[in-house]
């Protein structure tokens, strides 16, 4: 792989650093279940990286049932209490192989990296998985006003590392994070569901591919 030379990286955390994504999925099938609604893995593909009312509103797409605003954020709230409760078994033996040696890679070669998702849950995840301090910046749900496809995510967390975003890679499994990374002028690197994407520039077999790019 050619060497970028970037002096930066934001990673996703769903799905790249961590499976929570499969985590997610059984809390939305929860609730689909609960309701009635079909929802299977092939939908699930849309949620990657997209809000939880964005989220909620791709589940519904499938029913003609009509909910009022307070039942939607019902719904939200059931999911997330679901989730979050399947969160607590997570220990940092749950990071996926390969993912402590890129990361102690990195600071060794003393590269700023960042967080950048679309989880109100991410720091929560980080503790569960003993990075509460690995990263320079941690950019999250809770800091965002429009979620993945919009780059505001991915461009807050190269201004908190002081990387211009050219310089910055991407790490991502959605596809709305892909092009949320175009958008932003980022390098998007793409690893699982978001390999098949167009707009990635590099595909990831494993996570210790970063190693050959920087
Ligand atoms: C993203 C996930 O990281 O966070 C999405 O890929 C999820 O699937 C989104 O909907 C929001 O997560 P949370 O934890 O705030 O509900
Ligand atoms: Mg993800």
């Amino acid at each position: 792989m050619e060497r970028l030379k970037p002096q930066g990286i934001v990673f996703d955390l769903d799905g790249v650093l961590v499976s929570t994504d499969e985590l997610h999925y059984r809390g939305w099938k929860a609730l689909a279940d609960r309701e009635g609604i079909p929802f299977d893995r092939t939908i699930n593909h849309r949620l990657r990286g997209v809000s939880r009312m964005e989220s909620l509103d791709i589940i519904l797409e499938a029913t003609k049932k009509a909910y009022t605003v307070a039942e939607k954020a019902e719904m939200a709230t059931f999911k997330n209490s679901v989730y979050v409760r399947s969160l607590e078994a997570i220990t940092p033996k749950d990071l996926p192989p390969g993912v402590p040696e890129v990361l102690a890679a990195l600071k060794t070669r003393g590269l700023p990296i960042a967080i950048g998702s679309s989880s109100k849950n991410a720091r929560l995840i980080l503790g569960r998985l003993g990075l509460a301090e690995t990263f320079d910046a941690v950019v999250d749900g809770n800091e965002i006003t429009k979620s993945k496809p919009d780059p505001e995510v991915f461009l807050k967390a190269a201004l908190r590392i002081g990387v211009a975003p050219a310089l910055c890679l991407v790490v991502e499994d959605a596809v709305a994070g892909i092009r949320a990374a175009v958008t932003a002028g980022m390098i998007p690197v793409a690893i699982g569901d978001a390999t098949h994407c167009p707009e990635a520039r590099y595909r990831l077999t494993t996570i210790l591919d970063i190693i050959d790019l920087i």
